[in-house]
């Protein structure tokens, strides 16, 4: 897709960009960089100036500017990614509790950053500011600036 992303987008740093796959109807704002071996999908909205590691799929998201997305991360359908956060490796995002119900999708606010190796329960709003420890499973909102860790991830005591 060389030829074919640096006419797409010709602002923005693909690695390699015969490695990648970009679907139809995305924005990427300026000056982003995307890793090798990350596909992105249909109807993603990507900030400037953003960080988008490998091996990531990026579903139908919204991320804002300045967003760092490291290598490996699973971000779902529908998912809102505000400005300046930090995602760490292996973070996976989830919008089906797989129990019938409608799907729910997480947030993650201004600023916020989130560990490697977490997981994001459908739904779940991560405060601004907040810090998510590496490993943690998201189960319920974090307040902003809080500090959660572990499975449940919960605040850590002082
Ligand atoms: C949660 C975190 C911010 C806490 O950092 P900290 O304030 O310096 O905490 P400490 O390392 O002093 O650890 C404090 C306690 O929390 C525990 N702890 C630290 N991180 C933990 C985690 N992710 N999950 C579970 N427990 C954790 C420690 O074992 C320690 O417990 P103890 O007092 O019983 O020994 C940090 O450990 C972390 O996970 N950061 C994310 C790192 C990351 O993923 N970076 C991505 C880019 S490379």
């Amino acid at each position: 897709m060389t030829d074919e992303l640096a006419r797409r987008f010709p602002a923005v740093h693909f690695y390699n960009p015969s490695l990648v796959e970009v679907q139809g109807d995305v924005a990427i704002g300026p000056g982003t960089r995307v890793g090798t071996f990350t596909l992105i999908h249909a109807g993603a909205r990507i900030g400037v100036g953003c960080t988008i590691g490998s091996h990531c799929n990026i579903h139908c998201a919204v991320l804002g500017d300045r967003v760092v997305i490291q290598t490996g991360c699973h971000i779902t359908r529908g998912v809102v990614i505000e400005d300046e956060v930090f995602v760490g490796p292996g973070v996976i995002t989830l919008n089906d509790k797989l129990r019938g119900g409608p799907l729910t999708f997480p947030r993650i606010g201004r600023a916020a950053r989130v560990g490697g190796g977490s997981v994001i329960l459908p739904g779940v709003v991560i405060g601004a500011g907040a810090v998510v420890g590496a490993g943690s499973v998201v189960t319920r909102d974090v307040p902003e600036g809080a500090v959660v860790l572990g499975n449940p991830a919960r605040a850590r005591r002082a």
